[in-house]
């Protein structure tokens, strides 16, 4: 990069900046202090991304030798992605290990002079890895060029090669349908072509945070012998991926996302649309879509992964309760070596009346590491709504009379027979007209709090019960419940930790005066991204690879402590929304192409976060499934498709941990802008979900007026529909609307504000 060039990208960072409201230069966001490291962060840290990369292919290569050498090609084997791009990668970790420090520490034997050359062309300035700016970071780096005589040489030197390929996208902006992108570029393809000619054996490493195409594995078939998907897997990456390679980890993650034989294969094919997004394919999102319509269309499924031993499964017994069902079945381990099996249990639904997907996710559990030879008793549970269907016509879910036929991992397990259609929830009808909606508002408008005679009281009265939150909140003034109902007004709030995200609640001089705090929020899933050394988790897609709640769960407990360590109050954390399609440049934040999985996850990551006293945000409240046009873009998806995909994950997560946040999305959800849902925050959220925590708005929102009462406005608007805070904030007044709705967003903030107080106080 020249000097001209580098000055244009910190100018266009510096406009970026600004319109992300931070106005901070790339020096200030830099972490300040020494790097140390979170004690129990490295070994957990390690263990989950390894735990969650995925083996494609394997005839045998691998595991490799200790005493075996291995010559590695790929500028990546230095230039790891350790993460994706944006608020949620952007984290400042103590340290990396990249691949080769992780066979290094390993102590590999590796071809030093293919490396030193690695070393040396990544070194040089035309050559070096530039970070790019927000929405245009490098999407994959050029490769360094290898001739035959490179890799023949190589070949005497090592026995095996090692192929790494580097894949990363990121907020703001999509994988492109391009090489570079989705696809390979001529010299990866070129790199691949002469190192399989020159070696026997070769490893593909795949350091993505999206699903790319792999199209091309098959044609070189034996010549690649085995093909590892190690995602982007934190700071700890090169150890994990080592640990796996050389069987120090047996491998045990599987994929929660399907891999097509083309980008044309995939149902979302209105993806990328600018104004609005038509979901066409309905329910039918990756493998219920293949699995119904196109199997011969896969090249990796849902649920797919290798290992180095094999495991055999036997059904014990599939019981049905009022609202579950329980299948108990034995896994052994029917190889030399000990590993870890995910059990994936599947329903086939009835095909009454309606389409229904021809198989989906029931249920999951995973073993612990199985002894070769030995093996493990298992219990799945099955929430009888993961199985059942959405009917627009009675806004229910419903379980359709008939047998449900039940497997694990293929093996066939008794049908469930439900003798008679079942209604298993009766729902409040959404997306409904704007006439039905005025009258619903209304219903839900609350009254006013009887004002209380005691005026100077504050939240240490409350907290210490001398008088109730409600007590409290009735003598706050207009002007203090307007304060509490945005946040500080811009990002890196001086109220908290230099590199926050934003501050709510206590924001005014007046509030603090009343003793309320300051509530402080930090991004993002991958760890916090703070002007402070914070641990870099692996990405979320990797995370849900593992199949593993509990060690999830624990992940962000210790995560959690290293966040309230560092003061802040909120973790914008976990991202929940469905990997729609391959290119969505926040795949990496999310978990899976599948709701159960999704939600599952979602509630580990929260209850891990909470467990340490910090409180968990799930994000984006919904259907933010592309970045183009985020913050324009219509997303119109049917009812049926709302309750029984995207908005599916969202509710496991929060019936299971109660979330003490939610935020919304950017996007409007069928002609409305998700900040201003009436019907999925008020009606769905809390109304049926039971969600009693505090709702922000993803950071900033759109202006506008609500079409079913034309006086109200923006923030008006936004809490009416039951929208609390508008985040990072702009405090500007809501008129038109009643004291008794200021009061009601007031409660909730204060509610967290004194929940904040207790846990720091140690009550
Ligand atoms: C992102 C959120 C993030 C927020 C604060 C937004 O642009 O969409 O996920 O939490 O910024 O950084």
């Amino acid at each position: 990069m020249t000097n001209l060039h580098r000055m244009a990208s910190k100018a266009a960072q510096w406009v970026v900046d600004k319109a992300m409201g931070s106005s901070l230069a790339q020096e200030e966001t830099e972490a300040t202090g020494t790097p140390e490291v979170f004690p129990g962060m490295p070994e957990l840290a390690r263990r989950t991304a390894a735990e969650g990369c995925v083996l494609l292919k394997n005839d045998g290569t691998l595991p490799l030798s200790p005493e075996g050498s291995v010559a590695v090609f790929g500028r990546c084997q230095l230039d790891w992605f350790f993460m994706g791009h944006g608020s949620g990668g952007d984290v400042h970790p103590p340290y990396t290990v990249n691949l080769m420090e992780g066979l290094s520490a390993r102590n590999a034997i590796y071809d030093h002079v293919l490396a030193e050359i690695y070393q040396s062309w990544c070194a040089t300035e035309e050559n070096r890895a530039e970070p790019g700016w927000w929405g245009h970071w490098p999407t994959h780096y050029p490769e360094m060029p290898v001739n035959d005589n490179l890799a023949r040489a190589a070949s005497h030197n090592a026995q095996t090669a090692i192929v790494v390929l580097g894949r990363c996208a990121g907020e703001s902006q999509d994988l492109k349908l391009k090489r570079g992108g989705y696809y390979l570029t001529n010299e990866e393809r070129a790199l691949i072509d002469t190192v399989t000619s020159a070696f026997e054996h070769t490893v593909i490493v795949l350091n993505t945070g999206n699903v790319i195409d792999l199209s091309w594995v098959e044609s070189y078939g034996s010549r690649i012998g085995a093909v590892l998907l190690a995602w982007q897997g934190g700071m700890e990456s090169g150890n994990a991926v080592a640990d796996v390679l050389y069987g120090v980890v047996n491998p045990c993650g599987r994929l929660t996302s399907t891999f097509a034989t083309s980008y044309n294969a995939y149902p979302s094919t209105n993806f990328g649309g600018k104004r609005k997004v038509e979901y066409s394919e309905g329910i039918f999102v990756g493998y219920r879509h293949f699995d119904s319509f196109a199997p011969a269309e896969v090249l990796y499924p849902f649920g797919y992964g290798l290992s180095y031993t094999s495991f055999g499964i036997e059904p014990l017994g599939l019981e049905l309760h009022e609202q579950y069902a329980v299948a108990r079945l034995r896994v052994t381990n029917t190889g030399p070596r000990a590993g870890r099996e995910v059990v994936k249990l599947w329903c086939h639904p009835t095909k009454e009346n309606l389409s229904k997907p021809e198989r989906v996710l029931a249920g999951f559990g995973k073993t612990g590491e199985i002894a070769p030879y030995h093996r493990e008793e298992l219990q799945i549970v099955c929430d009888l709504k993961s199985i059942a269907f959405f009917d627009e016509t009675t806004s229910s879910f419903v379980l359709d009379a008939g047998t449900y036929r039940f497997e694990a991992n293929g093996t066939e397990m008794a049908g469930l027979v439900i003798p008679q259609k079942r209604i298993l929830e009766r729902c409040q009808p959404i997306c409904v007209t704007s006439a039905d909606r005025r009258a619903l508002m209304l219903e839900h408008m609350p009254h006013e709090l009887p004002p209380t005679t005691w005026l100077n009281a504050n939240l240490t009265d409350v907290a210490n019960g001398n008088l109730t939150l409600d007590e409290f909140v009735a003598q706050l003034t207009n002007d203090e419940l307007q304060a509490l109902m945005c946040g500080e007004g811009f990002m890196n709030s001086e109220l908290g930790t230099p590199g926050n995200a934003g501050a709510f609640g206590g924001v005014s001089p007046e509030l603090q005066q009343r003793a309320v705090p300051p509530i402080i929020c930090a991004d993002g899933p991958s760890g916090a991204r703070l002007r402070r050394y914070c641990s870099l988790l692996p990405c979320a897609t990797n995370l849900a690879c593992t199949w593993d709640t509990e060690l999830v769960r624990k992940l962000y407990t210790l995560a959690g402590s290293e966040v309230a360590q560092n003061g802040v109050d909120v973790l914008l954390a976990p991202g929940m929304n469905i990997q729609r399609n391959p290119l969505c440049g926040r795949n990496f934040e999310y978990f899976s192409e599948d709701p159960l999985l999704t939600g599952c996850m979602g509630a580990a990551v929260v209850q891990g976060i909470q467990e340490a006293g910090v409180s968990a945000c799930p994000k984006h409240f919904a259907c933010n499934n592309q970045e183009l046009r985020r913050n324009t873009c219509d997303s119109r998806v049917s009812v049926r498709t709302l309750r029984e995909v995207y908005l599916r994950g969202f509710e496991i997560c929060v019936r299971t941990a109660k979330p003490d946040l939610i935020m919304t999305s950017y996007n409007k959800i069928n002609g409305i802008w998700a900040h201003y849902h009436f019907d999925l925050v008020t009606l769905v959220l809390r109304g049926e979900w039971g969600f009693d925590g505090v709702v922000i708005t993803d950071w900033w929102m759109r202006p506008a007026r609500c079409p079913e009462f034309p006086a109200l406005r923006n923030n008006a608007y936004r809490l009416r529909a039951g929208v609390d805070v508008l985040m990072p904030g702009t405090p500007k007044g809501a008129r038109g609307i009643s004291r008794g709705e200021l009061q009601r967003t007031a409660r909730a903030v204060l509610s967290l504000a004194l929940k904040r107080m207790q846990i720091k106080n140690g009550s």
